[in-house]
């Protein structure tokens, strides 16, 4: 994708912000948010993003308008556009243009024989654009869509030892650190939760850490770490025909994770991440784990597991307390397509917030805020925590409550249980990581790329 800054527009397409009140009024055309139209002036074809108001337009609405105005301009198969970026000269809004453009242009079409137009250039018209601060909106929008593309491939394509491998050439190549437990190391060093969900699959489990070290003097770190189920079959407790279709999903968390260690490369902050992957194959048969057996986790706790599809927590807890004892982060934040109950709860444009620190819950309420990528908090209460306990262990993986029972926090009041008094966040993405839905403005079709704009944003704004 080529970028361009201009003063004025070259392309023969061009993209204009407009609100309900801008005159001369435009036949046909209210101006209202996410409302396009398009004129033609000789040979100038002129696409216009409706943005509401009169009031300004913020980085949610000028985002989603650019994305509607990109779709529009694909279908006409204009694959070179100018965006004129005078409709909306408040400052910093062009970045939430140039975000709209780039995750609105994805389609998923691998696997499609007809292939759509795909954008080729993108001209940047307006006075305050920075261009090495586009370079680096362009960067963390590649990465939104890479993390698309890693969620929308088939099972038998992405597994642990492949997005294992993939992970390991983007360290390389963005000059991260890399490190992986194989099946083996994950057996020796005790991990038996990642071992127990990963036992049943062809396909063996996997510990991927990447390091990024922009401020190697400080000791202060952020672990975030990702649910890496690559196919979440429900294991014994097989998940229902119109609940497993999707669940190539499950793998949303980690795919968010590389996708901020690699944008980390290119912004440069001067602080230290570390990014942790906990990658299994939840799948059904002989040698899966069972329902009713015990576990051993790495932090010596026991585990029932009384519901062998309840796996993503599993995975996270070993992943945690891993990292916890060899990196003694200063906070760690977990992003999980956890729970169905979370879809219940907010639907598919907001993620579930659960922690223990309440700096660090607000922090990234305000940058779910700031990128659109929106959260809601929960509590944690006690009687969450002890709804968990477990009479054959020490803890069950699935509340002795009626089933549904505040499942998203008993799923979060779990995790907890792993995290040993470091300040902790968890996000629930089941909901907002993949949509079933058509395309709706930034929010492609199929898998979201959910949590990467979102981290980048409260890593680098202190
Ligand atoms: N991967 C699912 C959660 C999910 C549901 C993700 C829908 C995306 C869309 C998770 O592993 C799961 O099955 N959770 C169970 C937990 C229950 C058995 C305690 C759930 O939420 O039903
Ligand atoms: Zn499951
Ligand atoms: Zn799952």
């Amino acid at each position: 994708m080529k970028l361009k800054i201009s003063k004025t527009p070259h392309q023969k397409t061009c993209l204009l912000f407009r609100n309900k009140t801008a005159q001369p009024a435009l036949m046909d055309f209210k101006g209202d948010s996410g409302e396009t139209c398009v004129r033609y002036d000789g040979e100038t074809t002129l696409i216009y993003c409706g943005l509401g108001g009169p009031s300004a337009a913020d980085g949610r609405v000028v985002r989603t308008a650019a994305a509607k105005g990109i779709q529009k301009a694909l279908d006409l198969k204009r694959a070179e556009v100018s965006m004129d970026c005078a409709g909306i000269a408040a400052s910093g809004l062009w970045k939430a243009a140039l975000e709209g453009i780039l995750l609105g242009a994805y389609k998923f079409s691998k696997y499609k024989s007809e292939k759509p137009t795909v954008l080729a250039g993108i001209e940047l018209v307006g006075e305050s654009i920075t261009p090495a601060e586009a370079q680096k909106t362009v960067a963390l929008c590649e990465n939104v869509n890479a993390a698309r593309d890693l969620v929308n491939e088939n099972a038998h394509v992405l597994y642990p030892e492949s997005f294992a491998a993939l992970a390991r050439e983007a360290s390389k190549k963005s000059g991260l650190r890399y490190a992986v437990l194989t099946e083996k190391d994950i057996d020796k060093k005790g991990l038996g939760l990642l071992k127990a969900v990963g036992q049943g699959s062809p396909y063996p489990p996997r510990l991927v850490i990447m390091e990024y070290r922009g401020n190697p003097v400080s000791k202060d770190l952020t672990a975030i770490v990702g649910k890496g189920i690559t196919f979440d079959s429900g294991g014994q407790n097989l998940k229902p025909t119109g609940s497993i279709e999707t669940m190539r999903c499950d793998m949303s968390g980690a795919a968010a994770v590389l996708g901020v260690m690699k944008t980390l490369r290119v912004y440069k902050p001067k602080l230290n991440v570390v990014g942790v992957c906990a990658l299994a194959h939840n799948a059904i048969g002989g040698k899966a784990y069972f329902p009713g057996d015990v576990y051993t986790a790495y932090n010596k706790k026991t585990v029932e597991i009384n519901n062998t599809d309840a796996e993503g927590r599993l995975v996270l807890a070993d992943a945690i307390s891993y990292c916890i004892d060899v990196y003694k982060p200063s906070r760690v934040i977990d992003l999980a397509t956890l729970t169905g109950g979370i879809i219940t709860a907010l639907g598919s444009t907001v993620s579930g917030l659960f922690s223990t620190d309440k700096g660090l819950c607000d922090k990234l309420f305000i940058a779910g805020e700031r990128t659109g990528e929106r959260l809601w908090a929960f509590p944690l209460y006690e009687e969450f925590t002890d709804s968990m306990k477990s009479d054959l262990a020490d803890l069950r993986n699935s509340s002795k409550k009626r089933k549904g029972w505040a499942s998203s926090i008993t799923g979060a009041a779990f995790i907890k249980e792993f995290t040993g008094g470091t300040p902790w966040a968890h996000l629930d993405i089941a909901g907002t990581a993949y949509n079933e839905d058509s395309a709706d403005g930034e929010i492609p079709q199929f898998a979201t790329g959910i949590g990467v704009r979102l981290l980048v944003d409260f890593l680098t704004n202190p």
